[in-house]
């Protein structure tokens, strides 16, 4: 009987498929709260013909390595900056991820933190839980407008990395009236299959459970313009060696003191001691961060700011998404078991190689 390996509980619309099949299914960690531990994911994935991962497990060189059997690797999520990709394919091992599913949950909540640190919503919240709110005041708690608001004047959006995330997240900045700019040819395949960077009137290629209405309009622009003339700047990039610290002290340097910085994408696509200093000494008005250079640790000093908006990478996690990514990811993993390609394979010249056929030879014997 083939073995998949899930390293940690998914959504059970994933697990049921995955038990539906004739397979023995193991699951290597229950909590919410922990994950799996290194030395048994490599024991387990070693004895596996599947693996289902999520991005909190390094799929590495070893990993791969010491598993021959391994027909597939399957990650429950559209990043896959954990999984060493390079070495999957040289060693025969087809590698998939979610993509698009998740498109407009992670672009929703992109939009709460910009509007959160803007109009400065937790600080709201904890002044008035707190019983703080004794009589309206003409200068309480003093925000941002997103939309032209008192100034009348057009806010800019900065996309970098305008893929099928990023064009969702402009696509919202219509209701607020605001002038978007692009940079960035992401190098993920979810961009280069949504053709980057959209023009006027033109629409997305839609995945299953997601929609889009319209087209967003915006202007490619290099990125020191995007960074001087936004009032918000919006990550949207994988992490890959280019996008590593892409945003640093100089790149801060260069935005407006009153902008703010939105990261839904990777952490370490931000230098985060520079962030924080930038936050600390006013280069940059806020910040609105998911996701962590080395998550799930906060970089020192960044908890204790107010103009900083702070959340779980929660980017993906509405219920019906998080049920469609695992189900997603469940199904790839079939296809990978099977030895047919997987619907979102993100190396799919693996296909090409002798190594591939020769793990699928193994498999059969
Ligand atoms: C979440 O960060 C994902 O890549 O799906």
């Amino acid at each position: 009987m083939r073995r998949v390996f899930v390293t940690r509980r998914i959504p059970d619309e994933g697990l049921r498929l995955l038990e539906a099949e004739d397979l023995a299914v193991h699951v290597g960690q229950s909590r919410e709260d922990a994950g799996v531990d290194r030395a048994s994911l490599l024991k387990e994935a070693a004895r596996s013909h599947g693996l289902l991962s999520l991005l909190t497990e390094p799929v590495d060189r070893e990993l791969l390595e010491a598993s021959p059997g391994l027909l597939g690797v399957a990650n429950c999520a559209v990043g896959y900056d954990n999984v060493d990709v390079e070495a999957a394919t040289e060693l025969g091992v087809p590698v998939s991820n979610t993509p698009g599913v998740l498109t407009d949950t992670t672009a929703d909540l992109t939009w709460a933190l910009l509007l959160g640190v803007a109009r400065r919503i937790p600080e709201a919240h904890e002044y008035t839980v707190a019983g703080r709110f004794r009589i309206w005041g003409p200068n309480l708690l003093l925000g941002a407008d997103v939309s032209p608001g008192g100034s009348g004047r057009r806010k800019v959006l900065g996309i970098v990395g305008p893929g099928r995330i990023g064009a969702a997240v402009a696509e919202r900045a219509a209701g607020f009236r605001m002038e978007v700019l692009a940079h960035g040819r992401s190098e993920s395949r979810e961009s280069r299959e949504s053709g980057g960077e959209l023009k006027k009137g033109e629409r997305r290629q839609e995945a299953p459970g997601t929609t889009s209405p319209t087209g967003p309009l915006m202007r490619r622009t290099s990125l020191d313009e995007l960074l001087e003339r936004s009032d918000f700047v919006s990550l949207h990039l994988p992490l890959t060696e280019a996008t590593h610290h892409l945003i640093g002290e100089a790149e801060l340097r260069r935005m407006k003191e009153s902008a703010y910085l939105i990261n839904t994408s990777r952490g370490a696509v931000v230098d985060e001691e520079a962030l924080v200093k930038a936050l600390r000494e006013g280069w940059i008005a806020g910040a609105g961060l998911d996701v962590y250079e080395n998550e799930p640790a906060l970089t020192p000093g960044l908890a204790e700011l107010d103009n900083v908006i702070v959340a779980p990478h929660i980017g993906s996690a509405s219920r019906d998404t998080r049920a469609r990514m695992a189900t997603m990811a469940a199904e790839n993993l079939l296809h990978h078991l099977r030895g047919e390609r997987a619907p979102n394979v993100v190396n799919p010249q693996v296909y090409e190689t002798e190594a591939w056929e020769a793990r699928r030879a193994r498999s059969n014997q």
